[in-house]
């Protein structure tokens, strides 16, 4: 049994064979490779990123190398992306991304070592390959692929054993295995054999044999078309590429022309480097993860700030090879967060609604706030929200919304409709009433769409919005509220004075404007002292209010209770899962 070093972080994935490679090893195994200049590393079963940190500690000095990262443990693979790494796949062995590799460095797991190794030298265009690996698969090649891999070394390259190398001060995880450091070439360094490897691998891409015109015109279903255009693309890609290198072969067999730069010869400028292409192929993923992300139909219900969460993370989703699997993986994990995207949705509009207008809050007091600030909570008045306009003046010249209107119109559309349980393009919402009736509300005409009467102030620059479902904001509200802490979850956590002073917080709002102010002021104000001492005002003005109208609600005597899960779930109705439509 394998002993593992006891300073060294746990290693969950003992099932993966989850060895980092020591650093003494790693330098041992990158200093096998010939050719010193990297286009594009792989790493096939990247770890922690124990080897691939040596290949940047031995390279990047002066330039980072470009690594690509493969790793099948999902832990794993967040602290590669933490520490930087492009990870662009899961299971190695499934894997056939089409980027062009200068080197692959590997230390797979030693139970299927081989099989990593043949399919290795298969992704293999022309290039070298190192690998550490379980010395008996070499020294007694049984089976099929051990004999293979023992061929190909023979053919290729070379082997060298090595005793003891995991049982190094440096090993984070030790065992006593011998080791086999296979170093391999494939093809030469002339740019035609490079041309007939590219010509063998479209080829090869091609079986079986591409769908016929109908299947391509019918579509089998729209993220299996997505994957074929992609492959078609990088393949029509490749033969740009091979075009491109067979021209400058034959244009190097002449002399160099007298008008051509100094210094530059033909021969630099060939495209037998796999540069070019990994640029292309690397940007038609990008374009094929966005067309994934643009044509969602998740993403088409996501407000503008939810979308931009979204893409943020996509950054790391586009490094993905572009496969049917990864899709479905992405989409899921976007359905597995789609609740809390909604309520971020929700929680987005709420602050769009109150971050301009503090006439459109109503306070009370929160329920996990602490003791000093405990009238930090507050609700949207269900009677009249006021907006600005993105334009002031203006508006009552022109002949429609500005961009940034429409965005937020949209975005309140998308969240109303969610809060009613219905799909956007079944509602006529604010977008659409703008659209349909522009040239009377150009004029200040109160006009209706589903969820708001509205009416525009151009010359003021400001929108009114008279929210005519009371139990939509009423549900805005409250999600707001739990996702804050502002309200409990369960609401037989809280005594009946908290909730009649939640409920009652416009009426208050109304009869006080003098708390309104003092919470507002607290609400905005930088210098501590200032801000505690309207905090303070203001709960003195509020106590007065509730004892004016009979309420009875002491904060001190609150106890506070779990959140209670199963409320929490029936916040929502739940996107439709896409697969089923
Ligand atoms: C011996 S460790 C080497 C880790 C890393 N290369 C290093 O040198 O530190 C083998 C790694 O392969 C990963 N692995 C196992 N099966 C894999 C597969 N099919 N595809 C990709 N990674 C795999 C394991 O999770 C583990 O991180």
């Amino acid at each position: 049994m394998p002993r593992v070093d006891s300073d060294s972080a746990p290693f969950e994935t003992f099932d993966n064979q989850f060895y980092p490679t020591p650093e003494s090893l790693g330098r041992k195994a990158f200093a096998k490779f010939k050719e010193r200049e990297i286009t594009r590393l792989l790493e096939p079963q990247a770890g922690r990123g124990d080897l691939a940190d040596v290949v940047k500690e031995m390279t990047g000095r002066y330039r980072s190398p470009d690594i690509e990262c493969v790793e099948i443990d999902l832990a794993n693979q967040a602290i590669l992306r933490e520490k930087g790494y492009r990870v662009v796949g899961t299971d190695f062995l499934r894997y056939k991304g089409a980027s062009v590799y200068s080197h692959i460095l590997m230390n797979p797991p030693f139970r299927d070592g081989v099989k990593h190794v043949l399919h290795a030298w298969d992704l293999l265009f022309n290039g070298e390959l190192v690998a550490i690996l379980n010395a008996q698969d070499v020294r007694n090649a049984n089976c099929a692929e051990q004999r293979q891999l023992v061929t190909l070394i023979a053919d290729h390259g070379s082997v060298e054993f090595i005793e003891q190398a995991f049982r190094a001060e440096d090993a984070k995880r030790q065992t006593s295995v011998e080791i086999a450091l296979i170093h391999l070439e494939k093809a030469s360094a002339e740019y035609t054999s490079f041309i007939d490897n590219l010509r063998h691998e479209v080829e090869r891409k091609h079986e079986p044999a591409p769908p016929t015109a109908s299947e391509i015109v019918v579509p089998r279903s729209f993220i299996e078309n997505m994957v074929f255009n992609f492959e078609c693309a990088v393949e029509a890609t490749k033969q740009a590429c091979i075009a491109q290198a067979r021209a400058a072969h034959f244009a190097a067999r002449f002399h160099r022309s007298i008008v051509e730069d100094e210094g530059e010869t033909i021969r630099a400028k060939l495209l037998y480097k796999a540069d070019p292409f990994n640029k292309a192929y690397d940007e038609l993923k990008e374009r094929a993860w966005s067309t994934v992300l643009r044509s969602s139909a998740v993403l088409e219900k996501l407000s503008s700030q939810a979308q931009k969460r979204v893409e943020a993370s996509f950054k790391e989703i586009c490094l993905l090879e572009f496969t049917y699997e990864n899709i479905w993986g992405f989409l899921d994990g976007l359905i597995s967060q789609q609740r809390q995207i909604q309520q971020d949705m929700v929680c987005d509009v709420f602050d769009m609604f109150t971050k301009y207008h503090s006439e459109n809050r109503a306070y009370y007091q929160g329920w996990k706030s602490n003791d000093k600030h405990r009238l930090n909570a507050f609700r949207i008045k269900g009677t009249r929200i006021v907006l600005p306009a993105a334009r002031r003046g203006s508006y009552g010249f022109l002949s429609s919304l500005a961009c940034d209107d429409e965005q937020q119109f949209r975005d309140f559309d998308k969240v109303f409709s969610l809060l009613d349980g219905k799909q956007p393009a079944t509602t006529f919402g604010l977008c659409d009433l703008f659209r349909s009736r522009w040239h009377e509300l150009r004029v200040s005409a109160r006009k209706t769409s589903d969820y708001f009467d509205v009416r525009m102030y151009a010359k003021a620059g400001t929108f009114h919005l008279y929210p005519r479902r009371k139990d939509l904001i009423e549900r805005m509200n409250r999600i707001v509220g739990q996702a804050r802490q502002w309200l409990p979850y369960e609401p037989t956590a809280a005594p009946e004075g908290f909730w009649q002073q939640y409920e009652k917080a416009e009426q208050i709002a109304a009869k006080s404007p003098k708390l309104q102010e003092l919470a507002n002021r607290a609400h905005s104000q930088w210098n501590e002292r200032e801000r505690e001492k309207a905090q303070e005002q203001a709960e003195q003005v509020h106590l007065a209010a509730l004892k004016a109208l009979g309420i009875k609600y002491d904060h001190s005597m609150l106890v506070e209770h779990e959140r209670s899960q199963s409320a929490e779930q029936s916040q929502f109705p739940l996107l439709p899962d896409q697969r089923a439509a």
